[in-house]
Parts: structure tokens; C-alpha cells; sequence
């Protein structure tokens, strides 16, 4: 008998099958779920800091010491990754007073969190002030202003970036596109506002401006837009030069690398392109006679997407005779809601029966009162999957726990870390009782 072909299912290197079974991370997906139940997000630790280190050493090797990697923690927010970040030695974008909190809690250095979004609340800025937030990435001109005032109430001086729309495609989907011109986020080059903004910031008293930032989308995997918006942003840096005599301290170039979903997706060499948008970024200044700024990437998803994993157990399997098949599973929506939100595809296994042919076309559903409750649609599972089987789902990691809601007052699963064959909770799982607890 040949050897069953696995291809397709173990996109990652922390994926391998042994005696039928799914192992992730070097541990059996089966014994991970009958201790701590499901749904259940695994998390690989060891591939998280991995990523970090390619990260880090990448901008190190072309940057030195004006070389830094911030972890965008939307992508995965608590306060295990804030640790792990921490040791790390990088530093955080964070969007809210929530995020802030949870990197509080992990006594991370707030002198390394760039603080993003693109409304923040009074509440929020004065929370941020007060908690020593290093950078503020200032969206717009209200909230430059607002940013201003609150500081000049506190008697502070926070450090201010701007962002930048450069009118770049990132040939990405519609949601995650953030650096065209007419984005929610930013000051557009194109239409003078960020020119004008940049002059404005530069008269006020109570922030320091330092530089720009931009971020042309997420899930990008066309190193030429980055290239691209290196060359806007340094060639706008330089007209802010002659135009206010502002030379920018720093550069940050958002997040934004894809990950691979499936065994369709291709897979970026995150060290060479970081290195290569470095280069890119040297000759410019080379070329326009400006200093080296400090070099900021911002990665959120290609550090955890695929050091996650989720486990879910299979309840009904509903065949409509002549239409289609349902396998419906104990999560859904409430723990992934990308399909909904932007028809994601994943790569979907049944990790006790790895071998077993995949003779079935069905949907993946979950359990909430809602028909587009939908993981994923049009699979191939095996026909012989029944109630009380596992169901996995891979490349969980990014915007899954940070994007999961309680619709129809579903707890949210725990978050399991794994590392060196031990696993330990990071995140409890919720509890009936913490569902209802802040209702008075
Ligand atoms: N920096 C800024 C300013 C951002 O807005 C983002 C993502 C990042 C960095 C990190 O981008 P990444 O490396 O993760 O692509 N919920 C969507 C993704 C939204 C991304 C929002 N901003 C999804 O699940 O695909």
C-alpha cells in the first residue's frame, strides 16, 4: 500500500501524522483535546518566537540598532503573548485602552508600544498618557489635536508619528486594503493632507512629532508593494524636509505579510524580503540625501497564524438528500469569524483519521442560531466521521481569539500554549458564570 499523501494538509512544519493521528507542535492533537476539552485554540510557542527571531534578526542584520520589530497585537492579544513578546526584546502596536491593559498586566515596557487606531477616545489617549505609551500613530487631524490638548492637561510631551496613506494596491481583499487613498485610515498624500497635517503637528506644543508611519494592507504577499511604498513614503519624507526642514527620526512600515492558509497559498521567506525592503530603504536615503531613519515593521499575523490551530468536536452530520452536507461542530462563528466576515479559506482535517479517504462534500457549520454560521463550505471529509469526533482547523492563530465574540452568549474557548512537549493554559476557558457575570 502507498504511503497516504499528506501534502495538503500539513502546511506547516509544526504538522506531522503519526499512526493516523494529527500531531502539532511534536504533540497528539487527540490527547490535547481529551485534557482540555474543545473547542480549544492550541498555540505553538516555539513557532511563535521563531517567527519573532526571523523578524528580529533580519532588521538587526540590515538596521542595527535602528532596526525594530513591533508585534501587532490584534492579531493575538493576552497576556502570555505579551510575555513572549517582551523576551523577545520587541515592541507592541497596540488600538485600545483594552490592548494597553493587557500589556500592562505583562508588565510589558509601554515605552515600546506604538499606540494605532484610527479614533482613539479621549479616555484612551489620557489612559495611554498616564501609562507612559511610547508613540502615538496619529490618524487624523481631530485626533492630533485631541492628543494635544489632553497632554498639555497632564503636563506631558508624547512622541507623535503620523500615518500616511500612500495610495498603494496591496492586491489583498477589500477589508484588510489600508493604504489606498480613500481608506478610513490615515492622511492621504495624494489630496495634500498629509502635508498638511505634517505642518500642523510640527507648530503644536505639547507632542513631539517623530516620523510616519503607513500600513498598505494585510495578507500581502507581493514583496514589490512594499518596495513600492518604500519609495512613496521616503520620497514624501523628503519633501516634508524641504518644505518644514522636519527630517523624520523614524519610518514604520506596518504589517501586513501573508500567511498560507492552504497548500494553495505561496510561502514568504519573511527574512529575505525584510531584507530587501531594509536595502530599498537605504539606497532611498542614500539617494535623497537623508539620514538612515529608525526602521519600524509592524507583523501581527505572520507571527502567530500559523502557531495556531483550533480543535473541535463533531456533532451532527446532516445529509440533504440530493443538496448537501453538514458537519456541524461545538464552536463556529463565535471563535472564527473570518469566513463570515471575509470567505477566508482554511484547511480543514479530521485529526483521528488522518488516512481515512475524504470521500464527502460538506459545509463546516457551527452551532450559533445564524445560517451563516458557516467555518468553511465545500470540503472533502470522510464519510465515516460521526458525532464525538475531532475536527480541526488550521492557521487559527491570527484574529481568531482576538476577533471571537459571545453571540448567543457562547463562551469563548481557552488558549492553550505548547511548547517542548509540555503544554499550559494561557487563557482560561469562559465560564457560564463569566458569561453572565457582568449583567446586574
Ligand atoms: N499595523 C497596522 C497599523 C495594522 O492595521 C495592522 C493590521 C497590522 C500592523 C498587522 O497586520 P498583519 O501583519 O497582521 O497583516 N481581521 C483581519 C485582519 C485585519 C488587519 C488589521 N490591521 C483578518 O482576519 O484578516
Amino acid at each position: 500500500m502507498s504511503n497516504p499523501d499528506f501534502s495538503n494538509d500539513l502546511i506547516c512544519e509544526n504538522l506531522s501524522v503519526l499512526d493516523d493521528t494529527l500531531y502539532f507542535a511534536g504533540q497528539n492533537t487527540k490527547s490535547l483535546a481529551e485534557k482540555y476539552g474543545t473547542p480549544l485554540y492550541l498555540y505553538d510557542e516555539d513557532r511563535i518566537r521563531k517567527l519573532c527571531r526571523i523578524y528580529v534578526s533580519a532588521v538587526k542584520e540590515a538596521f542595527g540598532d535602528k532596526g525594530h520589530i513591533l508585534y501587532a497585537s490584534k492579531a493575538a492579544s493576552f497576556k502570555r503573548m505579551y510575555e513572549i513578546v517582551k523576551e523577545e526584546n520587541m515592541g507592541i502596536d497596540v488600538v485600545s485602552g483594552g490592548e494597553i491593559a493587557t500589556a500592562k498586566k505583562a508588565d510589558f515596557p509601554l515605552n515600546k508600544a506604538f499606540f494605532h487606531s484610527n479614533n482613539k477616545t479621549d479616555s484612551d489617549i489620557k489612559y495611554a498618557i498616564e501609562n507612559g505609551v511610547g508613540f502615538f500613530v496619529v490618524d487624523s487631524l481631530d485626533e492630533l489635536y485631541a492628543i494635544d490638548s489632553i497632554a498639555k492637561s497632564l503636563n506631558k510631551k508624547p512622541n507623535v508619528i503620523l500615518r500616511i496613506t500612500p495610495g498603494i494596491d496591496p492586491h489583498t481583499y477589500e477589508e484588510v486594503a489600508t493604504g489606498k487613498v480613500d481608506s478610513k485610515f490615515g492622511s492621504a498624500i495624494e489630496t495634500g493632507q498629509a502635508k498638511e497635517i505634517t505642518g500642523l503637528a510640527l507648530n503644536l506644543e505639547n507632542i513631539i512629532l517623530k516620523g510616519f508611519h503607513c500600513h498598505v494592507g494585510s495578507q500581502v504577499f507581493d514583496s514589490s508593494v512594499y518596495i513600492a511604498t518604500v519609495y512613496v513614503m521616503m520620497a514624501f519624507i523628503k519633501e516634508m524636509k524641504d518644505a518644514f526642514g522636519f527630517e523624520a527620526e523614524i519610518l514604520d512600515l506596518g504589517g501586513g505579510y501573508g500567511v498560507k492558509y492552504t497548500a494553495r497559498d505561496p510561502e514568504i521567506d519573511i527574512y529575505a524580503n525584510v531584507l530587501e525592503v531594509c536595502n530599498c530603504v537605504k539606497d532611498e536615503a542614500q539617494k535623497l540625501s537623508l539620514a538612515l531613519p529608525e526602521l519600524y515593521f509592524e507583523p501581527g499575523r505572520s507571527i502567530v497564524a500559523d502557531a495556531g490551530l483550533t480543535l473541535y468536536t463533531m456533532g451532527a452530520l446532516k445529509k440533504i438528500t440530493g443538496y448537501k452536507n453538514y458537519i456541524s461542530v461545538d464552536g463556529g462563528m463565535t471563535d472564527n469569524p473570518r469566513y463570515v466576515l471575509y470567505g477566508a479559506e482554511y484547511t480543514i482535517v479530521p485529526p483521528t483519521m488522518m488516512s481515512a479517504p475524504r470521500d464527502m462534500v460538506c459545509d463546516l457549520v457551527g452551532r450559533c442560531c445564524e445560517s451563516g454560521d458557516i467555518i468553511q463550505e465545500k470540503i472533502n471529509m470522510p464519510s465515516t466521521l460521526k458525532r464525538g469526533d475531532l475536527i480541526a482547523c488550521l492557521t487559527t492563530g491570527a484574529y481568531h481569539y482576538s476577533m471571537a465574540s459571545n453571540y448567543n452568549r457562547i463562551p469563548r474557548p481557552p488558549v492553550v500554549m505548547l511548547k517542548g512537549g509540555e503544554s499550559y493554559v494561557a487563557v482560561k476557558r469562559e465560564t457560564l458564570e463569566d458569561i453572565t457575570n457582568l449583567d446586574v
